[in-house]
């Protein structure tokens, strides 16, 4: 289904028989709500997002490809993220032991101006499908197009904006006890003590070679999300807390307190394709009640 969004951008909705859906932008491939089947909202966007080039929507599930950070003369988080993307009207089938009937394939070739910026070949294809149980699922699959034999590398997140009722409230599990940067101290390595995270101040981290599954889990809507992932060794998690909240245009001042990022990333050890060769990240959200989790 297909309809326009803000500033009369294409976006396609995803609807599952059992009433669960996902909304997603042709700018920037981008997911910007997923509704479990109580039409509940689980992603957080931005009452201020802006969705016009050159910025990214502030919310959802920005793609940050080829480069997460900002190193270098490439964009912030890439350029994926502020792309026009298309849709492939005959995508390859899902396996078929998949039921998933609802989901959409968008493609990203790059254009002649993100080759100057980024001079190679490359065929992206990101499936975004929602499971017979309202579990979303994001498959990136990258391949190198080059036909004069040089390979490229990159680096990648899923720049998941998780909705939580009170940041303060959250705990984080999967993370404790990992070897961390941290990039509010010049990107130092660090590694973890204690318990679950819980969230009083800014945070703005990579964790190195985590578990393929995180919690995230908020007591006071009694709702845990499980990330599932693969082929994405690390995780970044980032909340701007009040003063960065109030410095970014595009996020209100006191949004920090609904939201938290929790990043599905290939980062520490970049990705590198040879010509012909293709990667493949996974990522896949479910949404639960809490007591099914954690026991209590
Ligand atoms: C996080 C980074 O993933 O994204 C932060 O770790 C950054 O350092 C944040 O501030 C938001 O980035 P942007 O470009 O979307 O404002």
């Amino acid at each position: 289904e297909f309809c326009k969004g803000v500033n009369g951008h294409d976006k396609v909705l995803l609807r599952e028989s059992r009433g669960s859906s996902a909304e997603v932008y042709l700018y920037g491939a981008h997911v910007t709500s997923w509704k479990n089947d109580h039409g509940e909202e689980l992603l957080f966007l931005s009452s201020k997002a802006v969705f016009k080039p050159p910025k990214a929507i502030r919310g959802g599930i920005p793609i940050c490809f080829p480069q997460f950070g900002g190193l270098g003369t490439l964009d912030q988080h890439g350029f994926a993220r502020n792309r026009l993307w298309t849709i492939d009207d005959d995508p390859p089938p899902f396996p078929t032991n998949t039921l998933s009937k609802a989901f959409v394939d968008l493609i990203l070739k790059p254009s002649e101006e993100d080759s100057k910026n980024w001079p190679h070949c490359f065929e992206y294809r990101l499936r975004i499908a929602l499971g017979p149980g309202g579990d979303l699922m994001l498959t990136s699959r990258i391949r190198n197009t080059n036909s004069e034999g040089k390979p490229f590398s990159f680096t990648f997140a899923y720049h998941t904006y998780f909705s939580v009722s009170d940041i303060s409230e959250v705990r984080v599990e999967g993370l404790e006890t990992l070897d961390y940067l941290d990039n509010l101290q010049n990107k130092e390595r660090y590694t973890e003590q204690g318990d679950a995270l819980t969230f009083e101040s800014e945070v703005d981290k990579i964790y190195l070679s985590t578990p393929t599954k995180i919690a995230i889990i908020d007591h006071e809507k009694k709702r845990t999300f499980v990330v599932r992932k693969d082929g994405l060794p690390d995780a970044v998690v980032w909340n701007p807390w009040d003063k960065k909240a109030k410095a970014m245009a595009d996020f209100g001042d006191d949004e920090y307190k609904h939201m938290l990022c929790v990043e599905a990333a290939a980062i520490e050890k970049p990705i590198t394709l040879k010509p012909g060769e293709e990667w493949k990240g996974r990522l896949e959200l479910s949404a639960v009640p809490s007591s099914y989790c954690s026991g209590q």
